[in-house]
């Protein structure tokens, strides 16, 4: 889609208008080294909430609502506060919702019940052996080739999408063929994008076809098999759910990991203290999922409706960064600190009311076992001399380049 130009709507007063924006502030942009966490964290000293021109691939602005409280409430009102956008299909120059993150309640309950027993924490317990196997079958493949690797590349996104291809119940000699989709699909020019979009697709319609006419013990196959109101789900459904299954797990997991490892190559004695005693690392974890995450939730008003004392309109943007909510002094002590031992720790990472990440105890377990099964493996590591990696905000913040190196 073309960028228009940035354009103050009417109803938004000049003084709310903030000078930040999630697309292509300086403090967003790639850069060696780059903190954008620590740069959208300053916001928690200006306003609750402000009108940020230009948040949106096609120049759309956006209300950014900053304080944990209110986007908790934003976030928990899905029938006021509306999820059904379409990003996906709309690259593909279709229209449809992807099941169940694009679907406002009460509809939405109804998807999230069928679902959430197939991430349930018993599920993802039988998982573990094999996303265990997959971080080690990584891992002792990165340290035959020697004493360094580009983390992201030969590590944190491979496993991410072995883990999904695993779930679908599809072969992992596809790896790498779905790593080449995936990095085209999240990372790629527009036309790769949608390119690599209807590639996706094809294979995931190829796959439910299959599933439906020779059934296994997988995700398609239950889809294919699952009931929602009494009927069997359209082909049209399952393809949006399995859509959404790929792209939900992929750069959210490798950036959680990635930021893990560049956190631990910056902070030797914390990394060894993690290697000495694994125990801690749950904890560890956790603590970095709230000092570097990586999504931001967006919402459509379908009422006007006041937040911290500012009138949204109905049809205006929402968005509430998980980075400032995670780094908000109301609701944690220190939250600059980065402390491996911090308790009762209510971070946002995974969002908050009826969208709550479904794959979150999954999510939570591949980056646990990742982090285990590489500092088990390979020695204290540290940046590649001459090498720094490329940090970058936007709506999914991520690392690039991560080229750790080790004796
Ligand atoms: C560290 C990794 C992950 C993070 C930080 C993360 C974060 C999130 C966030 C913030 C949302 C809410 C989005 C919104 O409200 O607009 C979400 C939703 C979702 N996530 Fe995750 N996610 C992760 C991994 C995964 C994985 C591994 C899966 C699947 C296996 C997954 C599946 C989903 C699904 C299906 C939804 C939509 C839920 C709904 O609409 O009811 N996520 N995730």
């Amino acid at each position: 889609m073309q960028a228009t130009a940035a354009v103050r709507p009417s109803h938004v007063p000049p003084e709310l208008v903030g000078g930040f924006n999630l697309m292509d502030d300086p403090s967003m942009l790639p850069q060696p080294l780059g903190d954008p966490h620590t740069a959208i964290a300053r916001l928690l000293d200006g306003p609750p909430v402000f009108y940020s021109l230009n948040m949106t691939r096609n120049g759309e602005g956006a209300w950014i609502v900053v304080r944990a409280e209110d986007q908790r409430r934003v976030l928990q009102d899905g029938a006021t506060f509306s999820s059904n956008r379409n990003i996906f299909s709309s690259a593909l120059g279709e229209n449809w919702p992807l099941i169940p993150l694009e679907i406002d309640p009460p509809e939405h309950g109804k998807w999230r019940s069928l679902l959430n027993p197939l991430l349930s924490p018993r599920r993802v317990v039988n998982l573990e052996p094999i996303v265990r196997q997959r971080a080690i079958d990584l891992i002792e493949g990165i340290k035959a080739k020697g004493t360094s690797c580009e983390a992201m590349s030969e590590f944190a996104f491979p496993f991410a999408v072995s883990i999904f291809l695993q779930f679908l119940g599809i072969g992992h000699e596809r790896l790498h063929e779905f790593v080449g989709w995936a990095n085209d699909l999240l990372h790629g020019t527009p036309a790769q994008r949608t390119e690599a979009a209807k590639i996706v697709v094809a294979y995931l319609d190829d796959l439910q076809a299959l599933r439906r006419r020779e059934p296994a013990d997988d995700f398609m196959t239950f889809v294919t098999q699952a009931e929602i109101d009494g009927r069997r789900m359209t082909e049209h459904e399952v393809k949006s759910m399995s859509v959404l299954l790929f792209i939900a797990g992929l750069d959210t997991v490798a950036a959680a990991i990635g930021f893990d490892l560049l956190y631990l190559a910056r902070h030797q004695a914390e990394q060894e203290l993690l290697r000495a005693e694994p125990n801690r690392i749950l904890l560890a974890a956790e603590e970095m999922l709230r000092a570097f995450p990586t999504v931001t939730p967006i919402r459509r008003a379908t009422r006007d409706v006041e937040v911290a004392g500012v009138l949204i309109k109905a049809g205006d943007l929402i968005a509430c960064p998980s980075m400032t909510a995670n780094r908000d002094p109301a609701e944690f002590t220190n939250p600059e600190k980065i402390d491996f031992a911090r308790e009762d720790n209510r971070h946002v990472a995974f969002a908050y009311g009826p969208h709550r990440c479904l794959g979150s105890h999954l999510a939570r377990r591949e980056v646990v076992i990742g982090l285990e099964e590489w500092l088990g493996r390979i020695p204290t590591f540290r940046f590649k001399e001459g090498h720094l990696p490329t940090v970058y905000g936007g709506f999914v913040f991520g690392v690039e380049d991560l080229v750790l190196a080790w004796d």
